[in-house]
């Protein structure tokens, strides 16, 4: 971690000692916590959030956004969330699979048929809430999702089919069942923090990762790994987490607010993303020299189904929601 960021944590885990959270000139700074730049959707989504606290509850709350995981990776900033040191923290639905393996369904290759079926998914707040309320007893709970488009492989060499896989060492985000996903490809996996993978492609220790597009041009991965292929393997959700004992200090009226501003921030994060997306692609081929590779998506699909089997079978906790992608998967085909 750089010196900077060093001292800011410790500022800010010396003030969230103090009791939960911190209070300056009467007002409850409201911390939270993430992995992306100031232009990444997700900042912009929580720039929303915090205008909307503000405005309606400006004289009790001060929320602050700390961006490029200053606070640290996501696990760390979970951790401080759990305690109470910071209030929210967004973080990657892989980054919660130990604190709840319900979490572990979005690591399931091949889940979702179509962005489409999964953004109504992850809309259906009614359904949704009983799946954030599952880390309560770790002492946090989610409050909204930002999408994350479509995860696919990128690397330093081209690939074009599953065989070009084997045998490289692809990055994955700190999950067993990412682990699992990606060995289960012919790659060896190498689970490792999002912030040190520019540098390890950069340095040959690992050949590749796989990530959305963003990752290319926003964390600059397009500098040291000019292939990505479309093998759309995974959609992988951000969640934005709530230390539990915060959301239980506010009064209904407030908590309202808070529900309503993260509402917000995920509508605004999504618009946002839709748009970054095609420039993302433009700066990639021509500033970077990326090439975007079409691949034969089924032929990359036959080689992992098997782990919608075995993942159920090691993991009970998934089932229900697994059923009930797959009930939106059926009936999105059927309105067609
Ligand atoms: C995406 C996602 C992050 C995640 C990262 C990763 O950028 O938005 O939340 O940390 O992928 O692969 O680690």
């Amino acid at each position: 971690m750089k010196k900077l960021a060093a001292g800011m944590l410790a500022a800010v885990v010396a003030a969230g000692l103090t009791g939960c959270g911190s209070v300056t000139s009467g007002k409850r700074i409201i911390r939270i916590s993430h992995a992306q730049s100031e232009t990444h959707p997700e900042h912009l989504g929580l720039l929303a959030f915090k205008e909307y606290v503000e405005e309606r509850l400006g004289d009790k709350y001060e929320v602050q956004i700390f961006p490029n995981e200053i606070l640290g990776s996501a696990q760390k900033a979970i951790e401080l969330t759990q305690t109470g040191a910071i209030d929210f923290v967004v973080a990657g639905t892989a980054n919660l699979e130990t604190f709840a393996s319900v979490y572990e369904i979005f690591s399931m290759p091949y889940l979702f048929d179509s962005e489409e079926v999964y953004k109504s998914v992850m809309q259906d707040t009614d359904y949704m809430e009983q799946v954030y309320e599952s880390t309560d007893e770790a002492g946090f709970r989610v409050v909204t999702w930002y999408n994350a488009g479509t995860r696919n492989f990128y690397a330093k060499t081209p690939i074009h089919t599953p065989d070009d896989l084997k045998g490289k060492k692809i990055r994955v985000q700190q999950s067993p069942a990412s682990v699992a996903m990606v060995n289960a490809f012919g790659a060896a996996a190498a689970p490792m923090g999002f912030g040190e993978v520019y540098t390890a492609i950069q340095q040959g220790v690992i050949d590749g990762a796989e990530n959305n597009e963003l990752a290319l041009t926003n964390n600059k991965h397009g500098e040291v790994a000019k292939y990505y292929a479309y093998n759309k393997h995974q959609m992988v959700p951000d969640m934005l987490v709530a230390n539990l004992k915060f959301l239980e200090s506010l009064s209904p009226e407030e908590y309202e607010i808070f529900k309503d501003a993260a509402a917000l921030s995920t509508q605004v994060e999504m618009d946002e993303w839709d748009k970054s997306i095609e420039e993302a692609k433009n700066i990639a081929v021509n500033d970077m020299g990326v090439e975007f590779i079409d691949v034969d998506v089924d032929a990359f699909k036959q080689k992992v189904l098997p782990l919608h089997e075995t993942m159920q079978k090691e993991n009970p906790k998934i089932v229900d929601l697994y059923q009930h992608i797959q009930e939106a998967n059926e009936k999105a085909k059927g309105g067609q």
